[in-house]
């Protein structure tokens, strides 16, 4: 073989950079791949210079015998948030009683394959099962009965995966969509008043003074909207309450993204001092209110192109804001996962960059050569 000196330094260099970045980037090698994932890019080194590619998924997926999804989930992602097995209705069903051990096998996974996790999420209007707010007798429990489970909740929650979560959603969807209504109406409002969000940040603080801590909510880069979270988020800010980040959930549709109002979100709430993360990503074809049935054996090639066109543009806004976004999370690993299937009605929906086989669509085509 005929190969100089130079050109010997030249390619381990080259091989010593990619390893490093991959090994920097969380992203693992595949032992055993299947034939699916075997030869595509992977998001995670692709975007590795950028943010984490993260994704959310259920316990479902690790008891199941689809290793091909899993597979997918552990090559193309470094960042993982389980998808309900946090939700204080899952952990904590019962005063006293807590459900562990799907999230603790989720965790584990992510770590097995060098996933950061994010905790989701902890004061939430959904999945907060009644007792919180009920006495014995199923009358409305005080304010001090209510404040003592809060804490409670958090210490042992955030406790119990202490050092293994980075960041946690710590109070989710607490802005209100109604107009001249500024947060929404929730029983955690009702029971600690206006003050419930920077009461649970204050608390979160305490229960694990080094994660990082986040707000997260739907629709932010609706400008009205939008304004509500400034708001929300400068009250915490001038009152000293420790905030780090924002979670812009980014559950899009075909009709309605607006990749100019997405980056003027992320500038905002950067300008703001916080980090941005795009934490619940996808992408309907339907239109909101659009509850027909249209695509039951497949999605239509133009829609699915349109769809590439539109991540890739979305992608092109989110690497020009690398520096002020930590994470972008796709809300399931592919298709045949996702909760637009069953939400508002069952049909299939195709939000993703996978399809139900785990083959890549035009969209991840389209977000790897953008
Ligand atoms: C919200 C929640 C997520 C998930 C999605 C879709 O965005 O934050 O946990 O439940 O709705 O169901």
């Amino acid at each position: 073989m005929n190969i100089t000196i130079q050109e010997t330094v030249r390619l381990a260099r080259k091989l010593t950079c990619a390893a490093l970045l991959s090994l920097a980037s969380g992203c693992t090698t595949p032992g055993g791949a299947e034939p699916q994932a075997e030869g595509l890019p992977r998001l995670c080194e692709v975007y590795a210079h950028d943010f984490r590619i993260g994704v959310a998924f259920g316990q479902g997926l690790l008891d199941s015998s689809d290793k091909a999804t899993r597979t997918l989930a552990e090559t193309q992602f470094n960042a993982f948030t389980p998808e309900n097995e946090m939700k204080w209705g899952s952990i904590h069903p019962k005063e006293g009683t807590y459900n562990y051990a799907p999230a603790d096998a989720l965790v584990a996974f992510a770590e097995q394959h060098h996933m950061a996790v994010t905790g989701h999420a902890l004061v939430w209007h959904r999945e907060s099962p009644d007792w919180i707010f009920q006495d014995a007798d199923g009358k409305p429990a005080t304010r001090e009965t209510v404040l003592l489970r809060l804490r409670e909740h958090m210490r042992a929650v955030m406790g119990h995966y202490r050092g293994r979560i980075r960041g946690w959603d710590v109070v989710n969807e607490a802005v209100s969509e109604k107009d001249g209504e500024w947060l929404r109406d929730s029983p955690w409002l009702h029971a600690l008043g206006e003050d419930y969000v920077e009461t649970a940040f204050r608390l979160a603080r305490e229960a694990d003074p080094d994660a990082q801590l986040y707000y997260n909510d739907y629709n932010l880069e609706q400008p009205v909207k939008r304004d509500k979270a400034v708001l929300l988020i400068k009250r915490l800010q001038e009152k000293g309450v420790h905030i780090d980040g924002i979670g812009l959930q980014g559950h899009f549709t075909l009709q309605s993204v607006n990749t100019d109002e997405v980056a003027k979100s992320i500038e905002t709430f950067s300008a703001m001092g916080l980090r941005v993360n795009i934490s619940e990503l996808d992408m309907r074809l339907y239109a909101y209110g659009d509850e027909e049935n249209r695509y039951p054996n497949g999605a239509p090639p133009e829609l699915l192109a349109e769809q590439a066109e539109k991540y890739a543009a979305l992608f092109r806004v989110f690497v020009a804001h690398k520096s002020a976004i930590d994470r972008l999370t796709f809300w399931g690993v592919h298709d045949g996962l996702s909760w637009t299937n069953y939400d508002p009605v069952k049909r299939p929906d195709y939000p993703l960059l996978f399809d139900r086989d785990g083959s890549p669509k035009p969209a991840f085509q389209a977000v790897v050569s953008r």
